[in-house]
């Protein structure tokens, strides 16, 4: 609700949407506190929550994404507080583009992600989380520096031997006979079929589920990111053959897997459909539909996973990282002018 809402209601109804609201704040700013009093950070905390936010987390996994924000200069440190150390990660406060913002570089795969996703939103009053890095494509028609905002992720390193070739699963099976060379057959490694993952979320039972739907209302909002300006050149003299282009709605796949194989990359384009392949993506929103926050993924194609194209020797990590990152900020950006909106 906003307060554009209130002005319609009347009365004592204006007045319990009131309380309702503040009883929500009160939750949500109780639900941030999570470190004991006697932790040496409970005071930063509490100030950090208190100063400012809710925030917007902003994840990337590697310095080379890092870089990307740094070099923008577009974020701007709290003169009082403008980081906290926790569990190894530097938890960085400030602004993007006026919007309280609090970003953190997790460490790569999935672990390192998810496990930095639960701190952002144990200790701090978060709004919701923006995620942006590189990824390999899986997707011919992916170009190099194109950035892509999926709609669905999924986990796809968790598998399941299959007993016997004969037996009936429900998921996509892998047979790794198939990909013998030069003649297919069979092999001892035999067939897996792909596993769904245990979803945990408050309030629900267990789930077990493949693909994660990304938040339609901010998916919606990256809708209006088409035409964010993207870099094609990585110097004054190497240029990609065209400009780079937002794509949306396209499938993402996660793994603990570095896919640096053209076989594995036609199987995952034919079975599950998948564009990009990351270490990371599907963890991040995981946990952030677990904690019932939303969550947005902008991930920037750097390399043809499992090589193949013409351009692949050479480096796109940081044209990669910076068109993912420049999507992301455009989409800070609207948040915040959404937030300016419903408080006037
Ligand atoms: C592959 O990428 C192209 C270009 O963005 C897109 O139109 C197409 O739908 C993608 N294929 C799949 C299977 O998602
Ligand atoms: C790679 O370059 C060769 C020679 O310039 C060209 O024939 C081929 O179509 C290119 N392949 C791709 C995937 O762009
Ligand atoms: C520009 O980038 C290309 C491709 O990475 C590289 O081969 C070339 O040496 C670079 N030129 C300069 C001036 O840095």
């Amino acid at each position: 609700m906003d307060l554009d809402d209130l002005q319609i209601l009347e009365g004592s109804k204006r007045e319990k949407a009131r309380i309702f609201i503040f009883l929500l704040l009160t939750f949500l700013v109780e639900q941030s506190m999570q470190l004991s009093l006697k932790h040496p950070l409970h005071g930063v905390v509490d100030r950090v929550n208190e100063n400012g936010g809710p925030y917007l987390g902003l994840l990337m996994t590697f310095p080379d994404e890092e870089d990307a924000l740094l070099y923008s200069g577009l974020f701007v440190p709290n003169s009082d507080i403008p980081w906290v150390d926790f569990s190894g990660r530097r938890f960085n406060i400030g602004t993007v583009h006026g919007t309280d913002v609090i970003y953190v570089m997790s460490g790569e795969q999935r672990l390192n992600a998810g496990i930095t996703v639960q701190i952002l939103l144990d200790l701090f009053k978060i709004q919701g989380i923006v995620h942006y890095g590189i990824a390999g494509s899986v997707n011919d028609s992916l170009s190099f520096g194109d950035v892509s905002v999926p709609k669905y992720v999924a986990y796809t390193s968790s598998w399941k031997w299959m007993e016997s070739m004969s037996e009936k699963g429900h998921m996509p099976k892998l047979t790794f006979g198939a990909y013998n060379f030069p003649v297919k057959g069979k092999n001892l490694l035999a067939m897996v079929e792909f596993e769904k993952e245990q979803f945990f979320s408050a309030g629900h039972p267990m789930k077990e589920v493949f693909w994660l739907e990304i938040d339609q209302t901010w998916f919606d909002i990256a809708g209006m990111l088409q035409d964010v300006k993207l870099q094609r050149c990585v110097n004054e003299t190497y240029c990609l053959p065209n400009t780079p282009k937002v794509v949306y709605g396209l499938r993402g796949s996660t793994a603990d897997i570095y896919l640096n194989n053209a076989a594995y990359r036609e199987f995952l384009f034919e079975e599950f459909g998948v564009s990009t392949v990351d270490e990371e993506s599907d963890a991040v929103v995981k946990i952030s539909r677990s904690a019932g926050v939303p969550c947005i993924v902008f991930r920037g194609v750097s390399d043809l996973a499992g090589g193949g194209g013409n351009l692949s020797s050479i480096s796109l990590v940081s044209l990669a990282a910076i068109n993912a990152f420049n999507v992301a900020v455009e989409f800070i950006r609207l948040i915040g002018k959404e937030k300016t909106l419903k408080l006037k």
